[in-house]
């Protein structure tokens, strides 16, 4: 099964999509961490120390990353791409993702993903030490160029490039309110309650069946989240999730 932590919510980057900006900053408690990696059953799980934060600035990160691996399981994460120690990455992690949106570095300032050359760095030094095999590229599609990152990443041998839409979830929405275009139709189905296809940890360790659950407070467990949809009702931390519509691809090509 593949798991996701979230170890911390700082972050040294302002992305104006990050629904993580607007949570309390706070890096997860050690107690918290280890009660939750105790509980995974024992497997071949991949687990993501990742949240909505920047994942290495918790200061046992490696810590994290050594008892993940102590206990058989396959540690990764996805980092901003600043301030890493490229060279313990390459040594420790399997693999590893780097989140990068555009070259262009006004515009990346202006989205909130700062310091590019340091981030074009750092992928370039990773892809030097890992190899295409090994690293990710992520790119948010907010409605950018995305032709010269694409040939940039050919010309370095990435073949790994995920790009995602903006979510459209209410809790990240509350962001970008006016790019997301509201008609959807709930058909209540989901995946990832229909089998456990993932669970996501809060950072206090709360246990969720996806990583799109921004805002908590309308959860109680897991099961109640299926038995709502079952009688045809959104329950409120589902509200707006593309995973449980149709017609939803909506993001509007307006600028931030
Ligand atoms: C929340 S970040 C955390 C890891 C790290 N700070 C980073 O940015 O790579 C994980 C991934 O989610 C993406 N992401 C964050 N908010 C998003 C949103 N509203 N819609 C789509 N993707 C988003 C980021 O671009 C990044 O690739
Ligand atoms: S770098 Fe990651 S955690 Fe930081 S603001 Fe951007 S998306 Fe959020
Ligand atoms: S937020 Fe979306 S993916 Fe997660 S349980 Fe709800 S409907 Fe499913």
């Amino acid at each position: 099964m593949f798991l996701q932590i979230e170890v911390t919510t700082h972050c040294s980057f302002i992305c104006f999509y990050c629904a993580g900006r607007d949570m309390p900053q706070r890096h997860m408690e050690w107690p918290v961490f280890e009660r939750v990696i105790a509980g995974i059953p024992p497997g071949a799980h991949a687990v993501s120390l990742q949240g909505e934060g920047e994942p290495t600035l918790h200061p046992r990160f490696w810590d994290m990353v050594a008892a993940a691996k102590i206990r058989g399981f396959s540690p990764t994460t996805i980092t901003n791409g600043y301030e890493v120690d490229v060279e313990r990455i390459a040594a420790e992690l399997p693999d590893v993702a780097v989140s990068l949106d555009t070259l262009d570095e006004a515009e990346a300032t202006r989205i909130g993903r700062l310091k590019l050359p340091r981030v074009l760095a750092t992928v370039e030094r990773l892809a030097a030490l890992m190899g295409p095999s090994r690293l990710r590229i992520m790119t948010v599609d907010y409605g950018q160029d995305l032709a010269p990152l694409r040939r940039y990443l050919n010309a370095l041998g990435l073949h790994q490039h995920i790009v995602q839409p903006l979510q459209r979830k209410d809790d990240y929405a509350r962001r970008y309110p006016d790019r997301v275009r509201d008609n959807g139709v709930y058909h209540y189905r989901c995946r990832f309650l229909d089998a456990p296809v993932m669970r996501f940890f809060t950072i206090d360790g709360l246990e969720l069946p996806c990583c799109f659950i921004k805002d908590t407070t309308g959860f109680t467990t897991i099961d109640a989240l299926g038995t709502d949809l079952k009688r045809g009702v959104v329950p409120a931390p589902c509200a707006g999730c593309r995973e449980i519509m149709t017609g939803v691809a909506t993001v509007s090509r307006r600028p931030p």
